[in-house]
C-alpha cells in the first residue's frame, strides 16, 4: 500500500526556546536542537515540528513574525538550520516548520509601510477600517489572550488595523493577491532549503468576512479566531497546497485550524486538495473520562470519515496546561504524584494506538508537568508559560541548561526535575521515557495501529476498549483502558496476549481480563 507518510508518522514538537540550550544564555536555540536530534532518533518518532524560529520582537514568543525568511538570532542562523535539516534527514526523519499565516509582527517592513499612511504600497496588505459610528471598533470581534477588541487605532489616520491575536500581531489582508504570492514565496523559500512541510498557525483566520460583519451576540465574547470559519479560506487553502505540490516528496502541510467541531475541522480538509492533517483539539479541552473520549473519539471518527480525512491526536502543546497537570486537577479525583503518572502513562498508550497521526508535545515523554511559575517571572501575555517550562536533560541542577554567569533560563524547570528528566530516564526501564520507547516501537511494527480501522468495544463504565484492524495483513490489537482510580474487569471475544502495560514492563502473558486502577493495556491475539 502507498500511503503518505504523515499517515503513519508519529510528529513531536519542539519548541525551541525550551527545548535544549547551545549557546548557554537560558534560552533555547537550533545549536541545542542540533545536539538532540539522537534523542528524537532514540525515542522513534518520525518527524519534527518546530515551533516558530524566525526573526521576532517576541511578544509571542514568535508567533510574531517580522522576516518570515530568516532565523533569529537568538536561535541561530540559515547555517545552523541547515545543519538542524540534514542532521535531521541523516537519521531519517522529517522536519516541519511553523508557518504564521494570518499575521505578522508590527516589526514586519509590510507592516512598517503601512503605518505610514493610507496610501502606503503595503497599506492593504493589512485589515483597515474606519471606526464605527459610535467612535469605536468597526466591529464586536474580541482578540485572544485578553477581552479586549480586536482592532487598534492608529492614531495617526484615525483608521483601526485588525488584529485576532496581540495588537503586536496585525492580520495580514489575503485577499489582496499580493499578500497571497508574497506568502506564498515564504513557504518556496523553505521548501527550496529542503522542508518536508509546515504547521500553519490559526490557519482558519486567513479567510476573513468580506463585511466583517459582528459576531453573533452570544457568541461576541469569545476570541473570535475560534469562530472564524469563512468559505473564502478553502480556495486560499487549495493554491496554498499548489504551491506544495509543485515539489517532489511528499510535502506537507498540517493546519491549526482553531474550532473545535471535527465536522468543520475535516472541512479544512477540502476534497483531499487543502490540508494533509488538521489538528483535533477536542481532547486538550476535555477531562479524563472514558465517556468523554468515547464520545470524542466518535465524533472525530464519524466527521473525519465523512470528508475522507485523516486524524490526529494530541494531548498537550505549547498553547495548554500540560496533560499531566490537566488530568490531576479538577474535575478529577485527587491523586499523588505516583497516581498522577499513572494516568499519564494511560494517557500515552491511548494517544499512540487511536487511529490517526499523533503529536507528542516535547516533555510529556519524561511525565512532565507544569512548572510553578511565580508572578515575578511570568512573561507571556496568554499565561502559558508553565507548559513551556525548559525540559531536564540531566539529574543535577541545571538540568543541562548551564550559563557562565548561573542565570536560569528564562523560565523556571517543571516539578521534580531531578527525578524526571532524560539522564535518569534513560537509565530506568520502568520511566515514562522508557514507556514512550516502547510504545513508538510498538505502533512502528504494528500496520493495525498506523493504518488500521477503529471500532469500539463493549466494556465496563470508566474503561474504553477497542480494536484495531488492518484486513490487508490481518495485524490486530485490542486497546483497553481504565481511566478509574479501582480495579475493572472487561471480557473480550477470543484470547489475548498482553503486548503491553501502561504500568510495568512485568505483565505480559495471557490476559485475564484485569485491568489494575489507571492501567492500560495492549492485546494481541492469543496463537490457535
Ligand atoms: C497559535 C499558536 C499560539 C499563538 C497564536 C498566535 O494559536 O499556537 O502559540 O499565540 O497562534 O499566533
Amino acid at each position: 500500500m502507498n500511503e503518505p507518510w504523515w499517515r503513519s508518522a508519529v510528529f513531536y514538537q519542539v519548541y525551541p526556546r525550551s527545548f535544549a540550550d547551545g549557546d548557554q544564555d537560558g534560552v533555547g536555540d537550533l545549536k541545542g536542537l542540533l545536539t538532540k536530534v539522537d534523542h528524537l532518533s532514540d525515542l522513534g518518532v518520525d518527524a519534527i515540528w518546530l515551533s516558530p524560529i524566525f526573526p521576532s520582537p517576541m511578544a509571542d514568543f514568535g508567533y510574531d513574525v517580522s522576516d518570515y525568511c530568516g532565523v533569529d538570532p537568538l536561535f541561530g542562523d540559515l547555517d545552523v538550520f541547515d545543519e538542524v535539516l540534514a542532521a535531521v534527514h541523516d537519521r531519517g526523519l522529517r522536519l516541519i516548520l511553523d508557518w504564521v499565516p494570518n499575521h505578522t509582527s508590527i516589526d514586519h517592513p509590510w507592516f512598517k509601510d503601512a503605518l505610514t499612511g493610507p496610501d502606503a504600497e503595503h497599506r492593504d496588505w493589512y485589515v483597515w477600517r474606519d471606526s464605527a459610528p459610535d467612535g469605536g471598533p468597526p466591529n464586536n470581534w474580541v482578540a485572544a489572550f485578553a477581552p479586549v477588541p480586536a482592532w487598534t487605532r492608529d492614531p495617526a489616520s484615525g483608521q483601526w488595523y485588525l488584529h485576532h491575536f496581540l495588537p503586536q500581531q496585525p492580520d495580514l489582508n489575503w485577499a489582496n493577491p499580493a499578500v497571497e504570492a508574497a506568502m506564498h514565496d515564504t513557504l518556496r523559500f523553505w521548501l527550496d532549503r529542503g522542508v518536508d512541510g509546515f504547521r500553519a498557525d490559526v490557519i482558519n483566520c486567513i479567510g476573513k468576512d468580506p463585511a466583517l460583519a459582528d459576531a453573533p451576540e452570544n457568541l461576541a465574547p469569545l476570541m473570535h479566531c475560534v469562530l472564524n470559519d469563512e468559505p473564502g479560506v478553502h480556495p486560499l487553502l487549495r493554491r496554498i497546497r499548489s504551491v506544495l505540490d509543485e515539489y517532489p516528496g511528499d510535502r506537507m502541510m498540517i493546519g491549526e485550524v482553531a474550532l473545535l467541531d471535527p465536522h468543520t475541522v475535516a472541512a479544512y480538509y477540502g476534497d483531499g486538495d487543502e490540508l494533509h492533517l488538521s489538528f483535533n483539539f477536542m481532547p486538550l479541552h476535555g477531562p479524563w473520562r472514558a465517556d468523554t473520549w468515547r464520545a470524542n473519539i466518535a465524533t472525530t471518527e464519524d466527521g473525519f470519515r465523512a470528508a475522507d480525512a485523516w486524524p490526529t491526536w494530541v494531548l498537550s502543546n505549547h498553547d495548554v496546561p500540560r496533560h499531566r497537570t490537566r488530568y490531576s486537577r479538577w474535575p478529577h479525583e485527587p491523586v499523588d504524584a505516583e497516581g498522577s503518572l499513572q494516568r499519564t502513562r494511560a494517557a500515552a498508550t491511548l494517544l499512540l494506538t487511536l487511529r490517526g497521526t499523533p503529536f507528542i508535545y516535547q516533555g510529556e515523554e519524561l511525565g512532565l508537568e507544569d512548572a510553578v511559575v511565580p508572578a515575578a517571572r511570568v512573561v507571556d501575555p496568554g499565561g502559558r508559560d508553565g507548559c513551556r517550562a525548559p525540559v531536564p536533560w540531566a539529574a543535577l541542577p541545571p538540568h543541562g541548561w548551564p550559563t557562565p554567569s548561573g542565570i536560569e533560563p528564562w523560565l523556571p524547570f517543571p516539578p521534580d526535575a531531578t527525578d524526571l528528566n532524560v539522564e535518569a530516564e534513560l537509565t530506568s526501564p520502568d520511566s515514562v521515557l522508557a514507556l514512550y520507547r516502547r510504545l513508538l516501537a510498538m505502533r512502528r511494527g504494528s500496520r493495525a495501529l498506523q493504518h488500521g480501522t477503529y471500532e469500539p468495544v463493549d466494556a465496563p463504565d470508566g474503561v474504553l476498549a477497542f480494536r484495531r484492524f488492518d484486513a490487508e495483513s490481518s495485524d490486530e490489537r485490542m486497546v483497553a483502558v481504565n481511566f478509574t482510580d479501582d480495579a475493572a474487569s472487561v471480557e473480550f471475544d477470543n484470547r489475548w496476549d498482553v503486548e503491553l502495560a501502561s504500568d510495568d514492563t512485568d505483565t505480559t502473558g495471557p490476559f485475564d481480563g484485569k485491568l489494575r486502577p489507571r492501567q492500560a493495556v495492549v492485546l494481541r491475539r492469543a496463537a490457535g
